[in-house]
C-alpha cells in the first residue's frame, strides 16, 4: 500500500439518478406552459438544497418540428437551457430507417416542416401528401390546394415513383386527404399512385411516430391523436381488404423508443459529467488536496461516494490526467485510470397518460420509476389502466418527491 495525491471537489455534484419527462400534459397544455414546470426544471438544474444537478431528458410522442425548435421553445418557456440532444420526439427514432428506404411519404405537421426534418435525418427522397395533390388534385375531390400549399409542394410525377414507406411523423392536419392517399398507397402495386394490387401485399410499409389515441391540449376534454388516425386507417383497410393492416409503431410505450431513450440518456449523462469536469480544475475553490491509499494493483482503497478528480502518478502532467471517479466504474488499470458510466441508479419518468407513459416506464427496466401527474390526460378519481409507482398533482411535486426520496 502506498500514498498518492488526489484532488477532491466537493461540488457541483451530478446525481447518479436521472429524470425523463413527457411534454404534453406535464410541461405543456396546447400552447400554454404548465406553471409548475419552470421551477421543477430549475430544481433539477442545481437549484435545490443538495446543490445537485440531475441529468434530464424529454421523451414526447409529439413532433412535427425539428428537435432544435422544440428545445429552443422549451428553453424559453422554462428559463433553463435545453439542447436538442435532450429531446426525443415520436419521430426521432425513425432516423434508424434512413438507408432502409429511399422514397418515403412523410405525413403530418404544418407545410414542409416534416419533410425538412426527415431530410435533416438523412432520408434521400422525401415526399408529402401535398406533392401528390399538386401532381393530381383529383386524388382528393374535395380539397383545393391554397397558393401557399402549391408553393410548398414539389413537382413530381407520382405515376413513376415507387413509395417504399409511409412515415406518419406528426398529427395529420387534413385527415380526409391524408387517409385517402395513405389507403391508396397501401392498396397499390409497389407504392405507385393510380395502381391497384389484387393481393394487397405489394404496398409500402407504414410507420407511425406514436399511437396516442387521445392527448391533452388546452381544451377541457382530451383530443383525438395519431393513434385515432391509426385506428381509422386500419378499419378502412380491413373493410376494403378483409385483412388486418400491419403497422410499425414508434413512440411510447414501444420498446424501440425505450432503447433509443436509454441511449440518449446515457449520452446526455456523460455530457453533463464532462461539462462539470470541464468547469472544475485543480484550483477550483471547492477543491482540496487529500492523500489516498493505493493497493499494489493501483486501486484506490476508498468509498466511491464523491465526485473526484485524480492526479496521475507523475506530477508533470497532472492537469491533463484529470479523470472523474464517481459515479463511474473502473474499466482499466493503467497509470491513467479509465472510467466508464454505469446506468442511472433510477430514472424518474413523469407522464400524464397511463397507456403510453406509465406503461412505457413500467415495462422495460425495473430501475425506471413511473410518476403519474394530474395535469393532463389522466383525471383524478379514475383508476389508471397502468398503475404508476407514484402519483402527484403536478411536475413540481414529482421532482420534489424524487429528490427527497434520493437523499
Ligand atoms: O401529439 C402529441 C401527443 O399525442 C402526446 O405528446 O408529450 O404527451 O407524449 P406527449
Ligand atoms: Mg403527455
Amino acid at each position: 500500500i502506498r500514498r498518492k495525491k488526489k484532488t477532491v471537489i466537493d461540488h457541483p455534484r451530478v446525481a447518479s439518478y436521472a429524470f425523463c419527462f413527457d411534454i404534453d400534459g406535464v410541461i405543456l397544455r396546447g400552447p400554454e406552459t404548465i406553471p409548475e414546470a419552470a421551477p421543477a426544471l430549475r430544481m433539477l438544474n442545481g437549484e435545490n438544497k443538495y446543490n445537485i444537478t440531475v441529468p434530464t431528458i424529454f421523451v414526447t410522442n409529439g413532433g412535427g418540428k425539428p428537435e432544435s425548435a422544440r428545445s429552443d421553445d422549451l428553453s424559453k418557456r422554462l428559463g433553463v437551457k435545453i439542447t436538442p440532444e435532450q429531446i426525443i420526439q415520436g419521430h426521432t427514432p425513425m432516423k434508424d430507417l434512413v438507408g432502409v428506404y429511399k422514397n418515403v411519404l412523410v405525413v403530418g405537421g404544418v407545410g414542409n416542416v416534416c419533410r425538412n426534418v426527415a431530410e435533416s435525418y438523412g432520408f434521400e427522397h422525401v415526399y408529402t401528401p401535398l406533392d401528390i395533390l399538386k401532381w393530381n388534385p383529383a386524388v382528393t375531390p374535395y380539397h383545393d390546394l391554397s397558393p401557399e400549399e402549391i408553393a410548398a409542394a414539389k413537382d413530381v410525377d407520382f405515376s413513376k415513383v415507387s413509395i417504399e414507406a409511409i412515415l406518419v411523423f406528426a398529427d395529420s392536419r387534413n385527415w380526409a386527404a391524408d387517409q385517402q392517399i395513405i389507403l391508396e398507397l397501401l392498396l397499390s402495386k409497389n407504392g405507385v399512385m393510380g395502381t391497384e394490387s389484387t393481393t394487397y401485399d405489394e404496398g409500402p410499409a407504414i410507420y407511425f411516430a406514436h399511437s396516442d389515441f387521445i392527448w391533452a391540449t388546452n381544451y377541457k376534454l382530451s383530443r383525438y391523436g395519431m393513434g385515432a388516425l391509426q385506428v381509422s386507417i386500419a378499419a378502412l383497410y380491413r373493410e376494403h381488404t378483409g385483412h388486418e393492416l400491419k403497422v410499425n409503431r414508434f413512440g411510447k410505450p414501444q420498446k424501440g423508443t425505450f432503447k433509443f431513450a436509454n441511449k440518449v440518456l446515457t449520452h446526455w449523462r456523460q455530457g453533463v459529467l464532462d461539462q462539470h469536469l470541464k468547469k472544475l480544475s485543480i484550483n477550483d475553490p471547492n477543491s482540496h488536496e487529500a492523500d489516498i491509499l493505493i493497493n499494489e494493483d493501483g486501486d484506490e482503497i476508498i468509498n466511491q461516494s464523491k465526485l473526484e478528480t485524480y492526479d496521475s502518478e507523475s506530477d508533470e502532467d497532472s492537469a491533463a490526467e484529470i479523470e472523474i471517479k464517481e459515479p463511474l466504474a473502473r474499466v482499466g488499470n493503467e497509470d491513467k485510470i479509465k472510467l466508464e458510466l454505469p446506468p442511472a441508479s433510477t430514472v424518474y419518468f413523469v407522464g400524464d397518460t397511463p397507456e403510453s407513459d406509465i406503461r412505457f416506464a413500467n415495462s422495460h427496466d425495473a430501475s425506471w420509476h413511473s410518476i403519474l401527474v394530474k395535469t393532463g390526460v389522466y383525471k383524478a378519481g379514475t383508476v389508471p389502466k397502468y398503475a404508476p409507482k407514484h402519483t402527484c398533482e403536478n411536475v413540481l411535486e414529482a421532482v420534489e418527491y424524487a429528490i427527497e426520496r434520493e437523499h
